[in-house]
């Protein structure tokens, strides 16, 4: 394992915090470059603190050019792992030209900070929302791309962006990640997902009700052509999304040129109410449900076919569903209101 000096965008957010768990502990540099649009700097005195070490962090934006510059030119990364972005699908459809400015102009902008200071590795957070409706499960690499919504369609221009970078030279590396349903947090109970609105994604909301916070789950429809009716997906533990990022950069430093794709899930997939069942089970407690109508854009199932990152990563995942939900439950009980409460430190080196 090569030791990697990392600028990390978007470090204090969900799967960026669980991340620095894993670099901080194979003794990667980091350096965090974060706005805070949709986290805390709390989270980054947890990750210190947990991890027994200080690390770099810079609150800028990835939209700040100029900021960027002085950060690469004065940090000198060997890589970037890029997560800052906006993900919430319905906002994209009221604010895309945020969407594609955070999204695509804000990837454009590293480009140059990394060109200006010779740093030629970039990993990025892409999504499975990119395949749009599925043609055929599982979705490996090869299938059709047609996202349906702005969101998706940001992640899929910054794909283009990134590959097109990668071909024009050639010691050029951009690895995009496409995640599947990332859920679950830190084992610790320390680290986890803290949405600072009402949750979009079904896993934050069904802890939402187990805490007492929300009343009840809506299912968006249960005449799907799945095994219940529900919508199934592929969850992927937040811990072993983070190991992916890790090998991704190992296999980045052992001089791969060009771009590479690789679908990040388990292969299985769970429906609604399968989760639900799951996390009543890791709750102690009946949660409360009921059957609403379909959501707009939702497909009935997403599975990944993750054999490429097994086999050229050297990758699987590790954590079952009732990890995901003992874990997201263990975080949620000890956290009730996120980081809101959480206490404030200087993690910077001195
Ligand atoms: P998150 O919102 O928790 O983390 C994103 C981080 O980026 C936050 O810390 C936020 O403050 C920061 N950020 C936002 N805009 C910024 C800007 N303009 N400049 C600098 N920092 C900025 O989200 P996450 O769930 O950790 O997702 C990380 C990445 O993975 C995102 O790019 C997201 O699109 C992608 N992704 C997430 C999921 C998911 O379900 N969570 C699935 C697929 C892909
Ligand atoms: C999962 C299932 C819902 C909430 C989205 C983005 C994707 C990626 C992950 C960022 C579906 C159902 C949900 C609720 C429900 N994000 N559901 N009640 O839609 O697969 O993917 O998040 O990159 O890009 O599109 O995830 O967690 O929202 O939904 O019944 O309150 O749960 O219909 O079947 P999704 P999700």
């Amino acid at each position: 394992m090569v030791m990697n000096r990392v600028v990390v965008t978007g470090g204090a957010g969900y799967i960026g915090s669980h991340t620095l768990m894993e670099l901080l502990a194979l003794d990667h540099e980091v350096c965090v470059l974060d706005s805070f649009a949709n986290s805390s700097p709390k989270a980054l005195v947890r990750v210190s603190k947990l991890a027994g070490r200080k690390f770099a962090v810079e609150s800028a934006d990835i939209r700040d050019e100029q900021a960027l510059y002085r950060i690469f030119n004065a940090f000198k990364p060997d890589a970037v792992i890029h997560f800052a972005g906006l993900k919430a699908v319905a906002e994209g459809e009221t604010k895309p030209v945020d969407y594609y400015d955070v999204n695509v102009a804000g990837t454009l902008n590293l480009l140059k900070a990394m060109t200006a200071s010779n740093c030629s590795r970039i990993i990025f957070s892409s999504s499975a929302t990119v395949y749009g409706d599925p043609d055929y499960l599982p979705l490996d690499e090869t299938h059709p791309c047609r996202p349906a919504s702005v969101y998706g369609r940001s992640k899929y221009f910054a794909e283009q962006v990134l590959f097109d970078w990668a071909r024009a030279t050639p010691r050029r590396n951009a690895i995009v990640l496409r995640y599947f349903n990332p859920v679950g947090a830190h084992e610790s109970g320390e680290i986890g997902e803290d949405p600072q609105d009402i949750p979009n994604n079904l896993m934050p909301f069904i802890a939402q009700v187990a805490s007492g916070l929300r009343q009840q789950l809506a299912i968006y429809g249960d005449d799907y052509e799945t095994r219940d009716g529900t919508g199934l997906r592929d969850y992927i533990h937040v811990s072993d999304l983070a190991r992916a990022h890790v090998a991704a950069l190992d296999y980045a430093s052992r001089g791969q040129v060009g771009a590479d794709v690789f679908n990040l899930g388990s292969g299985n997939g769970a429906t609604v109410r399968e989760m639900l069942a799951a996390y009543e089970v890791a709750c102690g407690r009946s949660l409360p449900s009921k059957v609403v109508s379909r959501r707009a854009g939702d497909v009935a199932a997403s599975v990944a076919d993750p054999s490429k990152a097994e086999k050229l990563l050297d990758w699987r995942t590790r954590h079952t569903l009732e990890e995901m939900c003992s874990s997201s439950w263990n975080w949620q009980s000890k956290n009730p209101t996120g980081y809101r409460a959480a206490e404030s430190l200087d993690v910077s080196p001195k």
